[in-house]
């Protein structure tokens, strides 16, 4: 079975801690980024880790040189689990942030193709072959999106990684749509469908028996 990792982009420290302590039962992992890192800081993973004790990922989409993304990667794996990258950076931005992980026995998961409508003039162009660097390099998993199936089963099959894949509820992407290609060590990332819902453990609880009905 796949798992559910909340993408949690909320900007509020007590709204965040929250929504994970009532999705805690329904989320396998979570995400954090930018919004929730700028509004409140670094020491907010820790604080979401002692709630819900599973894995939280940083997804900065660290684009830099070498030297950038090492001192990046060296401040935020001090709290997170693993870190996300963008690829078209080039092969040596990459392993700067893979050498500061294995250091730390922590994640490093490559973006190949973004979900937004934006990913198709620039990034999707040249998804295939950063999903065959990814491949090279080693990393933990690729970026996928799932409101493409079809390019997410590509990028799969060229990597042959596990994948997390972004897209589902409020991008208009359905599950139904990609369940065929995920496996057990995959990752459906949910964010607005489930934060901004009514009922966050309810919306929680459902994308998490969609998943289980594979
Ligand atoms: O709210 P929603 O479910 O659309 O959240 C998707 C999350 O995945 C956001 O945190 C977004 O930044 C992230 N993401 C994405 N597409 C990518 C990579 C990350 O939507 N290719």
């Amino acid at each position: 079975m796949a798992k559910l990792m909340l993408a949690l982009d909320v900007l509020d420290e007590n709204k965040a801690l929250k929504i994970i302590e009532e999705v805690n039962d329904y989320i396998d992992a979570v995400k954090i980024g930018y919004p929730l890192v700028l509004a409140c800081g670094l020491d907010v993973i820790k604080k979401i880790k002692d709630i819900c004790d599973k894995e939280v990922i940083a997804d900065f989409k660290v684009a830099d040189i070498p030297s950038t993304n090492e001192k990046i990667a060296k401040i935020t794996l001090k709290y997170a689990d693993g870190i996300i990258v963008h690829g078209f950076v080039g092969e040596d931005s990459v392993k700067a942030v893979k050498d500061v992980a294995k250091n730390l026995n922590k994640k490093v998961i490559m973006v190949t193709e973004m979900s937004h409508p934006g990913a198709l003039k620039f990034i999707q162009p040249i998804a295939e072959e950063l999903a065959e660097m990814a491949k090279k390099l080693e990393v933990d998993a690729i970026v996928v999106p799932s409101t493409r199936p079809q390019r997410l089963k590509r990028l799969k099959n060229i990597a042959n990684l596990p994948i997390i894949t972004p897209g589902v509820g409020a991008q208009g992407g359905k599950i139904e749509d990609i369940l065929n290609e995920l496996g057990e060590d995959d990752y459906v990332i949910v964010g607005r469908a489930i934060y901004q819902a009514e009922d966050p453990k309810n919306a929680a609880k459902k994308f998490k028996e969609q998943i289980k009905n594979i």
